[in-house]
């Protein structure tokens, strides 16, 4: 097992980064690396401890990765002494993490879109206010990242 932790961090925690952990538990169980810890977390906390949207389930289940027992919580202070590597879906996510983490943890903290060749410094677009497309452009985007990043950090 690997001490490699991972978390990936957007905004409320019910469409991207749960769609982002569970892409990257899929790709990462696949290539059969025993990754330690996969999570995720939003910046803010209007959803805590809420179930994720309904159409993130359903493109994750229509995708083999299952996110129906996950529940939304925000990042805490914790989260940046325990994960290796904290994985923001957009740059605004990533700015956010930036101005609260310890600089002991900047050099930890990285967009998921920067380990993905010609698409560095892109957003995962949030798809919230969007329709059931969004979804599935968003779990494209997350599974490229996923894909990425696992090739991108070493065992
Ligand atoms: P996420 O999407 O950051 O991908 O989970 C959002 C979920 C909720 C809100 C915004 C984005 N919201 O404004 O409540």
């Amino acid at each position: 097992m690997s001490e490699i932790r991972v978390l990936f961090v957007c905004l409320g925690n019910i469409c991207r980064s749960p769609l982002a952990e569970a892409a990257f538990r899929k790709v990462s169980k696949a290539a059969g690396r025993a990754i330690r810890e996969i999570n995720s977390a939003g910046t803010g906390n209007w959803h805590d401890g809420e179930m994720p949207d309904p159409r993130a389930i359903e493109v994750g289940a229509r995708h083999g990765a299952p996110i129906h027992d996950l529940r939304a919580r925000q990042v805490k202070a914790e989260d940046f002494e325990n994960f290796t590597h904290i994985i923001a879906l957009d740059t605004s996510n990533l700015r956010d993490l930036k101005a609260i983490a310890p600089s002991s943890a900047l050099d930890r903290i990285s967009l998921l879109m920067d380990h993905v060749p010609g698409r560095e410094g892109t957003d995962v677009a949030d798809p919230y206010f969007s329709d059931a497309k969004a979804f599935e452009t968003c779990w494209a985007d997350v599974l490229a990242g996923a894909k990425e990043l696992l090739k991108a950090i070493g065992n």
